[in-house]
């Protein structure tokens, strides 16, 4: 089979590694790819999407898998499918479930899905004179996960507000949401769907604050917790009955034909579960941590489920934890630095050591020159392993963390221990 992968994060390296390892025969392609999705895919790049989806309908491409949301906003699932090319990911007029918070939150009261209450903001007086602290505030539109921001304080009100209305940072078209906030344990719940069968992932838990105890400032994500295993079966039950089912039948209430992954953001309350948001792709770096855990077919299970009839067959997942934890660039979310080597990985971009001790290295922000790797963005690699015992994965990935290194490295030492979804 030949496949094709948008992205160049570590979600996509997790993603190429098991379409590889679906079947040995599969050749896998890739744009914008980073230094270890190089180490799997064919050595042919690309200049741009244009150039990538001419290559991908000349050469009538098997399976096309898209990491990132803006992709899918940017409609290249319709281009591929008006050329008749298998694609697992939503039209982009069912993006909005990510892409306007607005609509998902109208969604949400409309089939009754537990969500926080919210108002909805044009102007930075109005809204400065109708919220009470803490509040969440949310750009209403795509802001590369940089639209959101907790606050507990004036200044972080202010703050917030500058970077939207006055600096207008994500866009002219200003609208903001305000919504109450929430106490509780945030947990990541991903599902793979068309518009008849799904398949919950193993849940997982990211970790969005760039220092312990959650401290510091938001980013992308600094390391991820899966397993079936992380949350008990009432919880699992409530959000099966409350979230992903009401969500399903709105879907199929509305006429979405949705193919596809869809992320569901949660809040764990002592009042139950809440959606906090959706994302219509997979979650970066919980599909490290859910892919690590995955055997079988992944290929043949996302095309079973592009078929309409889903083999569930075709994929399990060990019934282990898996954690992974994001090494990132010093100043990271806000400036950093590239361009420095990585030590203590091979030509493969691994640690034949640490393959031993069964501890992956997703590649993120990197770069492959010369049969070395460099850094290239704020998340550059995570590490990775399963386990039955949280505490013995998280000793053996911080040791492995003697053996790889890049001038300016920090990662979080406390991933995966927030793990009691019954204490508030
Ligand atoms: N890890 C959070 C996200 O992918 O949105």
């Amino acid at each position: 089979m030949k496949i094709f992968v948008f992205g160049a994060g570590g979600r996509e390296h997790a993603l190429c590694r098991k379409l590889k390892e679906s079947n040995k025969k599969n050749i896998i392609y890739s744009y914008p790819s980073n230094g270890g999705i190089d180490c799997i895919k064919e050595n042919i790049k690309f200049d741009s999407i244009d150039e990538a989806l001419k290559f991908i309908i000349d050469n009538r491409i098997d399976l096309v898998v898209i990491g990132p949301e803006q992709y899918l906003v940017d409609g290249l699932v319709d281009i591929l499918e008006e050329n008749k090319i298998k694609v697992f990911g939503p039209k982009k007029k069912y993006t909005k479930l990510e892409s306007s918070k607005n609509f998902a939150k109208e969604f949400m009261i409309k089939y009754n899905i537990p969500t926080s209450s919210y108002k909805v903001f044009f102007d930075e007086n109005e809204l400065k004179k109708n919220i009470d602290l803490p509040i969440v505030l949310k750009y209403d539109g795509l802001a590369a996960g940089k639209g959101v921001s907790v606050c507990f304080t004036e200044q972080e009100v202010e703050n917030f507000c500058e970077n939207v209305f006055r600096k207008k940072i994500f866009g002219e078209n200003i609208s903001v949401i305000a919504e109450k906030y929430l106490e509780g344990k945030e947990l990541s719940v991903i599902i793979a769907l068309n518009s008849k069968d799904y398949f919950i992932f193993p849940y997982s838990q990211d970790h969005k604050r760039a220092f312990d105890n959650n401290k510091g400032p938001n980013t992308g994500g600094m390391g991820a917790i899966a397993s079936y295993d992380l949350i008990n079966k009432n919880l699992e039950e409530e959000i099966k009955d409350k979230i992903i089912f009401r969500t399903l039948n709105g879907l199929i209430s509305e006429g979405f034909n949705y193919i596809g992954f869809i992320f569901f953001g949660l809040m764990i309350t002592k009042d139950g579960p809440f959606v906090l948001e959706y994302n219509v792709r997979m979650g970066d770096p919980e599909t490290q941590s859910i892919m690590n855990l995955l055997e079988g077919d992944f290929a043949e299970f996302l095309l079973s489920l592009i078929n309409g009839n889903l083999n569930e067959k075709s994929i399990r997942f060990q019934d282990l934890f898996a954690i992974n934890v994001v090494a990132a660039s010093k100043g990271y979310p806000d400036n950093y630095e590239k361009n420095k080597l990585i030590e203590g990985i091979n030509d493969f971009g691994q640690n034949e050591e640490l393959l031993s001790d069964g501890v992956f290295i997703y590649h993120a922000g990197t770069i492959k020159k010369d049969q070395k790797f460099y850094t290239n963005g704020g998340r550059v690699f995570s590490l990775c392993k399963n386990g039955e015992d949280i505490f013995q994965i998280r000793n053996d990935i911080y040791k492995s963390f003697n053996k790889v290194n890049f001038e300016g490295m920090f990662y979080r030492k406390d991933i995966g221990t927030y793990t009691d979804f019954n204490s508030f």
